[in-house]
């Protein structure tokens, strides 16, 4: 039998208007509008997609938006100009420098230069050091809406095997670290993994982030799973497809996340969760 869809549109649809109430709220009493700085350099389709998103998000929720948009030949030095001036702007309580970043730009030194207060990404060394350890801070957004996606579809992970395919520091690696910290059992795959499938075999919760159509097909997972699909391809038939044959692994799994409709929504929701706590610090509503 297909397992149950994990509807990323509709989740998502139920945090942003929760957080549009708080964004309310915060105006009527404390008179703080969140606001959120979203820097573009250059012309990578996917990114204007994406950065278009957020602004689209952020109108949404009431949330103030402000598009730095940049030539891909701005010099290092002006962009770390910019994001000094976002950090000593007092509307501006998020700050996010959409990546990739042209090759003659350190995207790390860019990173670091954000105040970590601001840090929506959740990308600053200091939030990263932050999650390790447990401490409240600033968590990626598509981690965090991994997460949430978890919790919010009633997947218990306490002492399950939660295998990760893919360790990137955007989401492989932090997905890790946050499954870890809700006490499951965690593996993590890469493109050097011996015997791939014999790992994922052994999930009970299988988050696959790649970037490759097809790294995980039916063969490759129990039956029961709970697989949560963060790729986002674009085919040559011009098809959206994510990491997973997800036709294939659907028929195992007791439930999974499609592609479009799944992570990616989260992704926006997440900032914008990210951005009100920002905000909400500001107000001094947190602490
Ligand atoms: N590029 C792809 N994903 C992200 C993200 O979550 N944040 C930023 N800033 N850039 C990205």
């Amino acid at each position: 039998m297909a397992g149950r869809l994990i509807d990323g549109k509709e989740i998502s649809a139920q945090i942003k208007a929760e957080l549009a109430q708080e964004v309310a709220k915060m105006q009527k009493e404390s008179d703080v509008t969140p606001g959120l700085a979203v820097v573009l350099v250059g012309e990578d389709p996917a990114s204007k997609v994406y950065v278009g998103q957020k602004e689209k998000a952020c109108a949404e929720l009431g949330i103030f938006s402000q598009k730095h948009t940049l030539p891909a030949d701005v010099s290092e030095e002006e962009l770390l100009g910019l994001v000094g001036s976002l950090n000593s702007d007092p509307q501006i309580d998020g700050i996010l420098v959409q990546l990739p970043l042209p090759k003659h730009i350190d995207e790390n030194k860019v990173i670091e230069a954000i105040m970590p207060e601001k840090d929506v990404d959740g990308f600053h060394p200091v939030s990263v050091g932050k999650m390790v350890i447990g401490l409240p801070g600033f968590r990626p957004c598509t981690p965090a809406g991994v997460m949430e996606l978890l919790k919010r579809t009633g997947v218990d992970l306490v002492g399950k095997e939660a295998v990760v395919v893919g360790r990137s520091n955007i989401v492989g690696k932090p997905v890790a670290i946050m499954l870890l910290q809700q006490s499951a059992t965690v593996t993590v795959c890469h493109s050097k993994t011996k015997n791939l499938s014999e790992v994922t075999r052994r999930a009970d919760v299988l988050v696959v982030a790649t970037g490759k159509p097809n790294t995980v097909t039916a063969d490759m997972v129990k039956d029961g799973v709970v697989v949560i699909d963060v790729g986002v391809n674009r085919l040559d038939s011009g098809k959206l497809v994510g990491d997973v044959d997800f036709d294939g692994v659907r028929e195992k799994a007791s439930a999974i996340t499609p592609v479009p409709g799944g992570v990616g929504p989260m992704t926006i929701a997440m900032l914008m969760y990210n951005t009100v706590q920002a905000a909400k610090k500001r107000a001094g509503i947190l602490i």
